[in-house]
């Protein structure tokens, strides 16, 4: 017998609210989009319209609608809390994008209405559940890689990000923003916690963000527990297309996720893609991986199971992104356990001690 079909209340409808939309409806039949919200009552009504679902410009109102079992919530990261809390306390398990929070203290307050309500909280580091991920971590587990020694990831995005996820106030900032889910990738892969990090970063692209104090290009050195060490290099954009490549080096063998279009010797990247493979793939990147981790959330309350990645592995990678953050800002090695006694706003202060190179013209504004 078919188990019952998730009744789910997006909120927000802009970019990924829109993407996640149309990817559940399309694929993930364990769940039925019955309300779409978003304080532009205008992108609401669109999307709705195109998804057959009811449109709010009230988010608040939308989450405790009747037949909503389910929110997914895809609003700006600043947001996040407020929706995350209405959603608990209306009972409903909840998917939230990344990251939880731009705060300790939101994090957790967003982690501590979870648990009063007793409802899930899964995050959305969707590269947990993207097949190539999957079956990666499937090899390291079984142990065919050997012991673990080296992690390296890059990130790099192709199309300016929309303001509110470019400015650092409503974004969080290129760590909270594009970092956390490297930081939760490494996490996963390599089965074992970061314990310090090394950043450097500068402004190239974008030079709005240099007045709210972020960097737009960025590369982090990673210690873990285990005494393995990793790399992670992320980029506002690149001309070609978006990037995401990941390796785990083991003693007995290397694990390779993601790659260029290319079989051997050397490339060039441009506007369009790699000149000796020009078709863009057809799909996003990560279309199975957003379909999957839906489709993962709707059987965790289907089959009354938990929901991965948690509530605590978002902050795990919080903490991470935030010691990057502060090593970015005043140099040197930073050990993530310090960040456990941040306190909220000191972290996206203008530190005096920041360095900012000047602005080059490649900037696209
Ligand atoms: N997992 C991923 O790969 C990935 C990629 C991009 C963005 N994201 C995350 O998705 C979230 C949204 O990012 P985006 O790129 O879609 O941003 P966006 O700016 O395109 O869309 C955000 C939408 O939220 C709406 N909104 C803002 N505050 C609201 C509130 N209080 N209640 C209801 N609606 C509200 C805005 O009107 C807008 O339509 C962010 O948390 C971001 O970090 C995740």
């Amino acid at each position: 017998m078919p188990l019952p079909r998730i009744g789910l209340a997006v909120i927000g409808a802009g970019r990924m609210g829109r993407s996640h939309a149309q990817l559940i409806a399309a694929g993930a039949p364990e769940l039925r989009i019955v309300a779409i919200g978003d304080v532009d009552g205008r992108a609401a009504r669109h999307l709705a319209d195109e998804i057959g679902a009811a449109a709010f410009a009230d988010p608040l109102a939308a989450v405790s609608a009747p037949g909503v079992d389910a929110v997914l919530v895809a609003v700006s990261s600043v947001h996040h809390r407020e929706v995350v809390e209405a959603a608990a306390s209306a009972g409903r398990d909840i998917l939230c994008e990344k990251p939880l929070a731009l705060d300790l203290a939101d994090t957790d307050a967003i982690l501590a209405a979870v648990d009063r309500a007793g409802v899930r909280l899964q995050v959305g580091f969707m590269r947990r559940h993207d097949p190539d991920h999957v079956r990666a971590h499937a090899r390291i587990v079984a142990g065919e890689l050997g012991r673990l020694l080296l992690f390296t990831s890059r990130q790099y995005d192709v199309d300016p990000p929309p303001p509110a996820v470019l400015d650092p106030r409503t974004g969080g900032g290129i760590m909270l923003d594009m970092g956390t889910h490297e930081f939760d990738s490494a996490r996963f892969l390599m089965g074992s916690e970061i314990t310090e990090v090394q950043a450097t970063g500068s402004v190239q692209l974008f030079p709005e963000v240099a007045a709210s104090d972020d960097v737009d290009t960025a590369v982090v050195n990673l210690k873990f527990a285990s005494g393995a060490i990793g790399s992670i290099e992320l980029s506002r954009r690149v001309a070609f297309g978006e990037d995401v490549r990941t390796e785990v080096h083991g003693t007995a063998a290397s694990a390779f996720i993601g790659g260029l279009p290319i079989a051997s010797g050397s490339a060039i990247g441009w506007e369009g893609g790699i000149r000796w493979d020009a078709s863009p793939p057809s799909t996003p990147r990560f279309a199975a991986a957003y379909t999957d981790q839906a489709r993962a959330f709707a059987r965790s309350i289907q089959c009354d199971e938990p929901v991965s990645p948690s509530g605590a592995d978002g902050r795990a990678a919080f903490l991470v992104a935030a010691a990057a953050d502060r090593a970015i800002r005043g140099g040197g090695t930073v050990r993530v356990a310090e960040l456990e006694s941040d306190r909220p706003a000191e972290r996206l202060r203008p530190s005096p001690a920041v360095r900012r190179p000047a602005t080059s013209g490649s900037a696209r504004t």
